[in-house]
């Protein structure tokens, strides 16, 4: 069987944008970074993304290309008992796609909301009541039509792209999307800096708060998660697009490329949101504290509060806003389904018809079937948190770890890279990797772990049975993410995969244009 190629340079680069910028770049990163200290935020993050995020990116670009296969296959021909990081990785892209795809349905309907700002006078009101009947967290039994519809259109344009193939279907989409990304954003960013209060906002998102992240380890452990979920990285997306590339494609400039335009997207959305804020405080009278929260509360009930109090054009607005995160996180949803589809589809000789219709297909149905519902919220919240801080850091230092010091690849990695590369990385690459990235995971982990566990549940604020369920349904989905790994590779032990295709094989493929 042939293995599809990307089409150009450029195609490949797009796509690998398309995954990192998403909706961790517009939803989730300025109120992570609001909430974690601010301007001094920028510390950590940019620690963990030339330390960590960027070695990471060469190292799993590397692995990709070179090995030629998704997650699971490309770890097992790097090491037969490296099998399980890939299933494991595997299994995180699956638990993030159910709820990715929720999100972006949310934005869906607020695109449409934000023409007659649907939301009214009270936006949390309207979001947790009107829109998701948000209830009894033990109801597992009311399903949202409005909201499953939309989420079943999602659904069906991410299977037939990822059916189409990686050049017809992944690469065109990336080529479309990704430019109209740009434009839409960039349109919005300048009309929110030049509202009245924008430097209000952008000095509350710049101040730094030094106290706060020398003292608060679970500030670093943000900064690592957002870099690691932003970059797309440590659950097997980028090895699986770098599978597709062509063996002498330049790998660090890639890295590079790709690394610098998710974190600039990422800033820019901060300084587009905060400015937004800045703008509301100085309308309300209020301070830019009071109108931050993260996550869902800032872009779904901050964000149509503030709109329906723009001057000129709101409409525009909100549709430009939603419209990013739909398109966002569209792209990345797209290389998130990747990874199981890709994995199936290698690791047993399955079509890309067949693979995508039985995996894509079971995600799809438990995406629709559980979210849409009265506590699907809840299900979000919790799966978000435990499968970013505990899923795919805890993955991330669990690859590096085996691929630098057990299977002692960084050799071969490195000159494996350097050879088709313009920027050629060399020990700094190796120490920032092997050294660095893996004692800073682990002592931020073992404080968070530490921290989580004699948490104390008697809070009034966290009555104890949220606490018992949120934080037993966190551990099982994390810890569950670890099991399927396990069991898939015990499963595979015996079966070994194909040899990775040769040059001459590779040439002849690249003559005849596949
Ligand atoms: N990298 C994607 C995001 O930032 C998953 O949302």
């Amino acid at each position: 069987m042939t293995r599809e190629n990307w089409g150009t340079r450029v195609g490949f680069i797009l796509a690998a944008i398309g995954s990192a910028v998403g909706l961790g770049n517009i939803w989730r990163f300025p109120g992570v970074a609001y909430e974690n200290g601010g301007g001094a935020f920028m510390v950590p993050y940019l620690v963990a993304l030339v330390t960590a995020g960027i070695p990471l990116l060469i190292m799993e670009f590397t692995i990709g290309r070179k090995y030629k296969g998704s997650a699971p296959v490309a770890f097992r021909r790097l090491n037969k008992n490296a099998e399980v990081i890939g299933w494991w990785q595997v299994a995180i892209s699956i638990v993030i796609a159910v709820y990715y795809a929720a999100i972006i349905a949310w934005a869906g309907w607020y695109a449409f909301f934000a023409l007659d700002q649907r939301w009214g006078d009270d936006p949390e009101a309207f979001l947790f009541v009107d829109f998701l009947q948000a209830g009894d967290m033990y109801d597992f039994g009311t399903w949202l039509p409005g909201l499953g519809t939309v989420m079943i259109v999602i659904w069906a344009a991410t299977l037939l792209v990822i059916g189409l193939g990686v050049k017809k279907g992944i690469e065109l989409t990336a080529k479309i999307a990704i430019p109209l990304l740009a434009v839409m954003f960039g349109v919005l960013v300048v009309q929110a800096l030049t509202l009245e209060g924008a430097e209000v906002g952008l000095n509350a998102f710049f101040r730094p708060d030094w106290e706060l992240i020398w003292s608060t380890p679970s500030v670093w452990l943000a900064a690592y998660g957002q870099i690691f979920f932003s970059l797309s990285v440590g659950f097997g997306i980028m090895v699986t697009y770098a599978s597709y590339l062509k063996k002498k494609s330049d790998i660090t400039t890639s890295a590079l490329t790709v690394g610098f335009a998710n974190s600039s997207f990422e800033l820019l959305a901060g300084i587009g949101v905060f400015s937004v804020l800045g703008f509301m405080a100085v309308q309300s009278g209020t301070a830019v504290e009071d109108q931050v929260s993260a996550g869902i509360g800032l872009a779904f009930v901050a964000f149509p509060a503030i709109i329906s109090t723009l001057p000129t054009l709101p409409g525009l607005f909100g549709v430009l806003f939603f419209g990013s995160l739909v398109i966002a996180g569209w792209t990345s949803l797209i290389s998130i389904v990747q990874v199981p589809v890709a994995a199936f589809e290698d690791r047993f000789g399955w079509s890309r018809g067949l693979s995508t219709a039985i995996l894509g297909g079971l995600m799809a149905v438990v995406s629709i079937g559980l979210l849409p519902t009265v506590n699907g919220i809840m299900l979000l919240d919790v799966s978000d948190e435990f499968i970013n801080k505990y899923g795919i850091a805890v993955a991330a230092l669990v690859s590096i770890v085996a691929v630098v010091w057990v299977a002692w690849k960084w050799k071969e990695l490195r000159d494996n890279a350097n050879a088709t590369s313009t920027f050629r990385v060399g020990p700094i690459w190796v120490v920032f990797l092997g050294v660095i990235t893996p004692i800073m995971l682990t002592v931020i982990l073992f404080y968070n772990i530490r921290d989580l566990l004699t948490a104390d549940p008697s809070d009034p604020e966290d009555p104890q049975a949220t606490y018992n369920l949120y934080q037993s349904f966190g551990w099982s989905v994390a810890l569950g993410a670890v099991a399927f790994g396990i069991i898939m590779a015990l499963i595979l032990r015996r079966r070994d995969v194909p040899e990775i295709p040769s040059e001459e094989e590779e040439a002849i493929r690249e003559e005849v244009g596949q």
